[in-house]
């Protein structure tokens, strides 16, 4: 008796620390499924802009927050400068027509930056810079301040020029406000055809790099996009007020002749690597350092774009930043490429030989793309895992470029597994819920992984916005790496 009651208490000693040992190990495994799964809330009241009819006013935006060494802009879709909407579903799919669009003409534009890189095909003659961008692709606007007017430009992380439709204008498209007029600005200068600064940045700006007529010509600059839509002009300085602070002397595009798919905009603003994009210009006061958070399409949410790091304290992510470096691209050297050398699924590492340690995917980051493109091995797998763990899910038809798709109408929440993209170095993007499915049909009976095959094994793969929804996602360019934090995207 007495020896088997200590023989008792001996086991719950030994027991004990063991006890101890799986309630810890319930809680950390709590945690660790937070950190594998999140809940899609399926709210119709939530989707964003129903045939809703947007007033024009609204294209002006919030004025900039200025804190510590950085300002602040608050980033709409673009939408929001349209004045009009179009029924919800056909407006989205016709979106995943033109990101096909676009992506054909980015990696068209691919294969052709590499032939100008064989030598015999190193001349003088006029190329005129195409970019590969389908315009209705980019989505976010910010405004701005160029000289007295306030103008609200569409924002390219693929392009370089900054440009405005100008006056005296020999074709301009429809926009929202009233077109920059260079003879009310006293800040205005343009730039002579015989300047230094027109050779040293006219080759970037894609002009003629002639002075034909006489060497008070103006400067002049042409760039053409992937859906034939374009902006010819000459550059000029202006000033270019950043939050409480001033650019002078900013080189500009003062567009006299454009047309295409601008929306109601008054132009483009270029966030690209080279010397000429607005980064680079402002670099002096803002370190070669912007930021993003791309608000998930939610009724009325923005998101913001800042210009400067200050001390990060600013920043409102709700993860820690995780760098990546830039990959140097010669072939599209205003592009931002990083190194993709790893993506999860609810915590499982895919194996694929594309993505094994001593490999990786060469992917561009663009805003200008929308789904993103993964080479079709990795693709594949990413697809077999996804559906093999959201498998108690009734599957849906595919539409267009994507093909995993869900018909989820009728449940209120659902478990997803996280996806992850590991970079190079530590970087990691942890894709929020917002950016995983694409809403074919707003009801839920049709949504998609946002994600799509490339269509062959070796083209460059492409991270798209969508997929960077509530990211705060940081370039920062005097140390050539990228950094990736999760953030609630607000204004
Ligand atoms: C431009 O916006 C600023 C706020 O950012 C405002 O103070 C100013 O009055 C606006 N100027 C014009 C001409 O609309
Ligand atoms: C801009 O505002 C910040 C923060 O308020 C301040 O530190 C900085 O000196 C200001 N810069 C200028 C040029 O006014
Ligand atoms: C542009 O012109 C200004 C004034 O002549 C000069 O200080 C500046 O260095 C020039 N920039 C370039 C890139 O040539
Ligand atoms: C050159 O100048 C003449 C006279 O000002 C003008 O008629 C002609 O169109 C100009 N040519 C070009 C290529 O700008
Ligand atoms: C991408 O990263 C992998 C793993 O670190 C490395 O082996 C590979 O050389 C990198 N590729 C490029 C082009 O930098
Ligand atoms: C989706 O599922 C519901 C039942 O929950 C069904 O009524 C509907 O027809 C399905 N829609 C599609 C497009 O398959």
């Amino acid at each position: 008796m007495e020896t088997a009651r200590s023989l008792h208490s001996l086991l719950l000693l030994l027991l004990l620390p063991l006890i101890f040992v799986l309630v810890d190990a319930r809680s950390s495994s709590i945690d660790a499924i937070s950190a594998f799964y999140q809940t899609l809330v399926l709210n119709e009241q939530k989707l964003p802009l129903m045939d809703m009819k947007i007033p024009a006013t609204d294209c002006i935006f919030h004025k900039p927050r200025v804190e510590k060494e950085t300002a602040t802009f608050e980033m709409k879709e673009r939408d929001y400068c349209s004045g009009n909407i179009k029924h919800r579903d056909k407006n989205l799919q016709d979106r995943l027509i033109l990101d096909e669009i676009h992506v054909d003409s980015l990696l068209s534009r691919f294969k052709y930056a590499t032939s100008l890189f064989t030598p015999h095909d190193i001349s003088d003659t006029h190329l005129p810079l195409t970019l590969g961008t389908s315009l209705q692709t980019l989505n976010y606007l910010v405004t701005v301040r160029i000289g007295p007017q306030n103008l609200t430009l569409i924002v390219d992380t693929g392009s370089d020029l900054t440009w405005v439709q100008c006056l005296p204008c020999h074709l301009c498209y429809n926009q929202q406000q009233p077109l920059f007029d260079p003879s009310n600005s006293p800040s205005f200068v343009p730039l002579p055809c015989n300047s230094n600064n027109c050779s040293a940045f006219q080759p970037t700006a894609g002009g003629s790099g002639a002075c034909t007529n006489g060497s008070s010509n103006p400067c002049d600059y042409e760039v053409n996009y992937g859906d034939g839509s374009y902006s010819r002009g000459d550059l000029g300085f202006e000033t270019l007020k950043l939050g409480n602070v001033s650019v002078e002397n900013f080189i500009f595009g003062c567009g006299r002749n454009n047309k295409g798919l601008f929306g109601g905009t008054s132009g483009l603003i270029g966030f690209g690597r080279s010397e000429l994009s607005v980064v680079s210009q402002s670099s002096s006061v803002y370190g070669g350092v912007f930021s993003y958070c791309l608000p998930s399409t939610e009724t009325g949410s923005s998101g913001s774009l800042t210009l400067g790091a200050g001390d990060f304290s600013n920043f409102r992510n709700i993860s820690p930043i995780s760098y990546t470096k830039m990959v140097p691209n010669p072939q599209m050297s205003n592009f931002y490429t990083l190194n993709l050398t790893g993506i999860t699924v609810g915590g499982l590492k895919l194996v694929v030989p594309r993505l094994a340690s001593s490999n990786g995917v060469l992917s561009l980051l663009d805003s200008g793309t929308v789904i993103t493109r993964l080479p079709p091995s990795v693709y594949k797998a990413l697809k077999e895992e996804f559906e093999r763990q959201f498998s108690v899910y009734r599957t849906a038809p595919g539409y267009s470029l994507l093909d995993t798709c869900y018909n989820l109408s009728g449940l209120k929440q659902v478990k997803t597994p996280n996806v992850k993209l590991h970079f190079e170095d530590e970087g990691e993007m942890s894709v929020d819920v917002g950016g995983l499915f694409y809403y074919v049909k707003s009801d839920g009976s049709q949504i998609c992984l946002a994600f799509a095959s490339l269509a062959d094994e070796y083209q460059i793969g492409i991270i798209g916005s969508y997929q960077q929804k509530n990211q705060r996602v940081i370039y920062n360019l005097k140390e050539s790496k990228v950094g990736f934090a999760g953030e609630r995207c607000s204004f």
